[in-house]
């Protein structure tokens, strides 16, 4: 049945080109719409899926010449970075739009700080390993992380201690409505636990173009999660370095995730759920061992992995995709499933978890 698709999908491909003027650089520059494309090696879940229209620009100038052309059409738009945090559950009846804006520029440099401004478009491990090599500290402990630079502040990506808006310095996105370029700040971001303006309010109604991050270069290391600390020791490094922490986080998320580019998945599916103090002591005097993290504001954020884990999915295959077996937040595609498969086995583990734990799972992948 996929290959049937498949073919389909590959006659019904179209491509019309259109050659602007771009009156800054005084050139022409070339769009190129596609139609019917299949967007499925642009999204790390890697499931079937074709976009009506297909689109990617490279600077700001040809975005806008893009939405210029597109200004009377009611198409729905969608911007796709590296893909890593969605999941397909049908075809895209509208406009993808591919960021591949790329460039790193340092806007402003003191004795103890670095700003660098990086296009969208550009592939996060790449940028965190550019600075690493500079010993610019800030973002070592988010290695590894699949996708690219224009999506990380929109869910504030995390982990090992650090997240986006510990280093976020503002960005800059084109609104859609007026084509015009605007600021934002750390605080306009609305940051918080996966969360930003740009996945609520803001959501679908601006396009990042670039984002500026300050980054330490006399840097206070963060190792204070457990595995990283673990890690260091093993490597024998007595002294952490901006370098080490980086290799250490590669080596954890090594072993624990799965690779993108050899099983498809979007790392953590699901979000850590956060509830109440006092739902949190009645859980923990029927389930001692749970695993969480309690908040200053009183309410306890859980490990969503250990409560599947508990659940019996851990390493549960359905045919061509399943859970991790090593991290059961992580769903996977062993190449072959559809986005419907992920989303209804999704389905299953978020009612098991309840009905067990009187906790409702939240995905944390974006679901189109
Ligand atoms: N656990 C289990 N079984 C599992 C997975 C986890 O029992 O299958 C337990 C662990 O033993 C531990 C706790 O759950 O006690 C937490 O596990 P872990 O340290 O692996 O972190 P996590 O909370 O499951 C979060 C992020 C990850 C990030 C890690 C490390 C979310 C939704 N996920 O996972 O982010 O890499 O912390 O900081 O917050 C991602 O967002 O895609 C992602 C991978």
């Amino acid at each position: 049945m996929h290959k049937t698709n498949e073919i389909t999908r590959r006659m019904s491909h179209s491509i019309k080109k259109i050659v602007f003027f771009d009156f800054i650089k005084n050139q022409k520059t070339l769009v190129q719409f596609e139609y019917n494309k299949s967007i499925q090696e642009f999204t790390t879940f890697a499931v079937p899926v074709q976009a009506e229209v297909f689109c990617a620009f490279s600077s700001i100038d040809e975005l806008k010449e893009i939405l210029s052309t597109e200004k009377h059409s009611k198409r729905e738009k969608l911007i796709l970075g590296g893909g890593s945090n969605m999941l397909f559950t049908k075809d895209f009846e509208g406009l993808v739009l591919k960021n591949e804006i790329s460039g790193k520029e340092i806007v402003k440099e003191t004795e103890k700080e670095v700003f660098i401004k990086a296009g969208a478009g550009e592939n996060w491990h790449e940028f965190v390993l550019f600075c690493v090599s500079k010993n610019w500290g800030g973002i070592e402990n988010l290695s590894l992380i699949p996708g690219n630079v224009g999506a990380s502040p929109m869910q504030n990506i995390g982990a090992y201690g650090v997240e986006i808006k510990d280093v976020f310095h503002s960005l800059e996105a084109l609104n859609l409505e007026t084509l015009k370029i605007e600021t934002f700040s750390k605080e306009e971001c609305r940051f918080g636990y996966r969360e930003s303006i740009f996945k609520n309010s803001h959501k679908g109604k601006y396009i990042i173009t670039s984002v500026t991050f300050e980054l330490q270069k006399q840097p206070v290391f963060n190792t204070s999660y457990g595995a990283i600390e673990s890690q260091l020791k093993e490597m024998n490094v007595s002294k952490p370095s901006v370098s080490a922490i980086s290799e250490a986080v590669i080596a954890i998320r090594s072993s624990k995730l799965p690779d993108p580019k050899i099983i498809g998945n979007a790392g953590s599916f699901f979000k850590n759920p956060v509830i109440s103090g006092t739902q949190f002591n009645s859980l923990k005097t029927q389930f001692p061992q749970i695993a969480n993290y309690p908040q200053k504001d009183g309410t306890v954020k859980i490990a969503a992995g250990w409560l599947i884990d508990q659940m019996g999915w851990k390493g549960k295959t359905i045919g061509s995709y399943g859970v991790h077996k090593n991290q059961a937040l992580v769903l996977v595609n062993y190449g072959g499933a559809i986005g419907k498969d992920i989303y209804d086995l999704s389905s299953r583990i978020i009612q098991s978890v309840s009905e067990t734990y009187g906790i409702t799972l939240e995905r944390e992948v974006n679901l189109y």
